[in-house]
């Protein structure tokens, strides 16, 4: 069958770290049997431009009937002064929330050959293997009410509302458990308790489906201390699951670890397994035009995609593969080499990974 996949380059970088993955792909159905056929949507800025809205009808149709989507990233300054409701970080609140991608999985992996790219010390990072689960159709980000309303005095105030249902919390539990049962069958459940009610439900949530995972050890930390202990011990860790809005945080916080943001690539899923695939940084403004962005957070979402949304883990396996020869055979992009040490291009790197892949198969 073949799978229908809708590419989002979004904004800034977006478009250029797009690029590579069609490069990808395209290898992926010329020379190793991959069925598929990609489409391309606007998302985001690009979307506001072209269609008036960051999140179009036209859009949403693509989605609705695709198996799984890239989306590159989206937002930038010349849309920072919109209305809420048409700025492109909305748009992709809203293609989250309309596909009901609540699970959003970021493993955090130090590839051995990055290990003196990460701003830690080797002893500390080295074999870094994490996953964070973030939930992503709740919380904060979407609470009601919200908005910025005038006082009796005359003065104002911006108000958001924190609310989770035990409902969204139990699916996000099952999805964290269930990966840390795949993983090394730790879980560490993060959360805010000693302040919050909406953490209060969530560890209590929490500890009531830990019995059905008898294999899975779980643990509770407060996010102050979570951010703390990632970069003390980030080890410690093997699958953490927590709000939308500390997993935001927590996961760009990881992403250093492995070297790079330009590294950690993401899925945001559905009930079944239906998902949307994106590097977990952002649009990258201050890059962009250059041909300088790391596609590999990119090219590793697309190996998330065939793992979890194609059922090809064994191409997910070639692909990861490719990068490491990649990164063994020296090349890096400028965020991982570091100041005045040599460094390749966008589409150089995309090359690279293109070249490790057919090399490996002859
Ligand atoms: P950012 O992740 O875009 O950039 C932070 C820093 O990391 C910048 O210095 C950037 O140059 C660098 N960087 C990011 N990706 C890189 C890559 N692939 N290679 C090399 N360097 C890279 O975060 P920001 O600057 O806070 O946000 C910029 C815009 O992106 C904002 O409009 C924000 O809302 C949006 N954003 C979008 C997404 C998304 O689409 N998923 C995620 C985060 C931020
Ligand atoms: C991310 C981004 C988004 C988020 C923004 C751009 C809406 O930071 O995907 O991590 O906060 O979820
Ligand atoms: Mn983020």
């Amino acid at each position: 069958m073949t799978h229908r996949l809708l590419m989002l380059p979004g904004d800034h970088v977006g478009p250029e770290i797009l690029a590579e993955a069609d490069k990808l792909l395209r290898c992926l159905m010329a020379d190793f049997g991959l069925d598929a056929e990609l489409e391309y949507a606007n998302l985001g800025g690009c979307a506001v431009d072209a269609e008036g809205e960051p999140f179009p009808r036209s859009t949403q149709r693509l989605a609705e009937e695709a198996d799984a989507l890239i989306l590159g990233a989206v937002g930038g300054p010349q849309w920072d002064g919109l209305d809420r409701d048409r700025r492109p970080e909305t748009g992709l609140l809203a293609i989250r929330s309309a596909l009901g991608l609540f699970a959003n999985l970021r493993p955090a992996i130090l590839f051995p050959e990055l290990v003196d790219a990460s701003s830690l010390r080797p002893d500390v990072v080295s074999g870094l293997d994490i996953l964070i689960v973030r939930e992503l159709t709740g919380g904060i980000y979407f609470g009601q009410p919200r908005g910025i309303r005038t006082r009796e005095d005359g003065t104002r105030e911006g108000y958001n509302t924190l609310v989770y249902g035990t409902d969204e919390i139990e699916r996000i539990g099952r999805a964290a458990f269930e990966a840390a049962a795949r993983h090394n069958g730790s879980l560490c459940s993060v959360d805010k308790a000693n302040v919050l009610e909406s953490s209060e439900l969530w560890r209590e949530v929490m500890e009531s489906l830990a019995p059905a995972y008898p294999n899975v050890r779980l643990s509770h930390m407060y996010v102050d201390n979570a951010a703390m202990q990632l970069v003390r011990d980030p080890r410690q860790f093997d699958v953490i699951v927590t709000g939308n809005l500390f997993g935001d945080i927590l996961s760009d916080c990881a992403a250093m670890l492995t070297g790079s943001i330009g590294m950690l690539p993401s899925a945001s899923l559905d009930e079944r397994g239906r998902g949307l695939y994106e590097p977990v940084h952002g649009s990258a403004p201050d890059i962009s035009g250059e041909g300088v962005a790391n596609p590999l957070a990119t090219l590793l979402s697309v190996a998330m995609m065939l793992r979890h949304s194609l059922d090809e883990g064994a191409l997910a396996d070639r692909v990861e593969r490719a990068v490491g020869r990649v990164l063994a055979d020296g090349h890096r992009t400028a965020d991982l080499a570091g100041p005045g040490v040599a460094s390749i291009g966008t589409v150089a790197m995309g090359d690279a990974v293109v070249n490790a892949l057919r090399e490996a198969r002859d």
